[in-house]
């Protein structure tokens, strides 16, 4: 297999993290980009250091440079500002447009021909943000439902006492409170979850799967999650950089799917060499279809915001 380029942009927590698990799975070569100068140098040679012990063929470079952001296969952007408790994620709507929308330009000059994953809140409208500068459609989408999808796997998992291995689930819609846990195309070993967990129990997963950057948030007081986003990234980047055809929940563009145009909104994408492959339509009950049409609603709000 050709040997990819990887950079992330923003070496903050979830950056980071992110070049840490890449470079330990071996996905590519890895550049760590950030506007402070010292941090992506010194995490990067960290990182770098670790590789011989890790086993991992790669390279890992810190830099505030975009020339060496030249020729990656696929861009990550993380930059910008994390919540603090009592903070929404649309509430960093302004000051990570700005973040978003400079990073952008300088991505699309130094590797115009990138697969491009947003990672920076609010979610879906950074990654309509960071598509103005022009990206083919299926070049570009947000990491957000893989996420929302693990965390709700990683509860349903320790309330059924079944391995983390047997739960699929599936999270569709806008990476907000309003997000859709859609149980209906989750379960435990191909069994309907209702088979291990009471509804009221189901009901309280749910609510706290919508609520599970918060309750982080909450934790830390200082920034938000990132374990389990920069883990997120690296199943897309894997599924893209080993051409898996992997159907995942990603922040994708609509063009006519689900009844929505012109909007980045979490759907199951088939994730390949090309980026977004295909955006698997789902047959969804009147109510999910209500609730995804909200979710929309409020994704093209902020849009018209920035
Ligand atoms: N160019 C490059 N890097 C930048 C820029 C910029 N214009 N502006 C800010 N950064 C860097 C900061 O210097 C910092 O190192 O982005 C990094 C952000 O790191 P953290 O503050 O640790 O935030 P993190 O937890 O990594 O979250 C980053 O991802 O999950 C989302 O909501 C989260 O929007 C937030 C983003």
């Amino acid at each position: 297999m050709r040997k990819h380029k990887i950079s992330i942009i923003g070496a903050g927590m979830v950056g980071s993290t992110t070049a840490y698990l890449a470079a330990s799975k071996g996905l590519g070569d890895v550049v760590l980009v950030d506007i402070v100068e010292g941090i992506p140098q010194g995490k990067g040679l960290d990182i770098s250091e670790s590789t011989p012990v890790l086993g991992a063929s790669v390279s890992v470079k810190g830099t505030n440079s975009y020339d060496d952001v030249k020729d990656s296969d696929i861009v990550v952007i993380t930059a910008g500002v994390a919540r603090k408790p009592g903070m929404s994620r649309d509430d960093l709507l302004k000051t990570n447009t700005k973040i978003v929308s400079s990073v952008s330009e300088q991505v699309k000059k130094a590797a115009p021909q990138a697969i491009v994953i947003v990672v920076s809140n609010p979610l879906d409208a950074m990654v309509y943000v960071a598509s103005k500068v022009g990206w083919a459609k299926n070049r570009i989408m947000g990491m957000a439902g893989v996420l929302d999808s693990t965390r709700f796997a990683s509860f349903i998992a320790e309330e059924a006492k079944v391995s983390v291995e047997n739960v699929h689930t599936f999270v569709l819609g806008g990476h907000g409170d309003q997000m859709i846990p859609l149980t209906r195309y989750s379960n435990i070993a191909g069994v309907p979850l209702e088979q291990f967990i009471s509804k009221a129990k189901l009901d309280n997963i749910v609510d706290r799967t919508r609520k599970g950057g918060i309750e982080i948030v909450n934790h830390l007081k200082t920034g938000s999650a990132y374990y389990a986003p920069a883990a997120s990234i690296c199943e897309m980047m894997e599924a893209i950089v080993k051409d898996k055809k992997k159907i995942l929940p990603c922040a994708a563009y609509l063009d006519g799917e689900y009844g929505a145009k012109g909007v980045f909104i979490g759907v199951p994408a088939k994730l390949g060499k090309d980026g977004v492959e295909q955006v698997i339509e789902l047959k969804l009950t009147d109510s999910e279809k209500k609730a995804f049409d909200e979710n929309v609603k409020h994704v093209k709000s902020l849009m018209e915001e920035v």
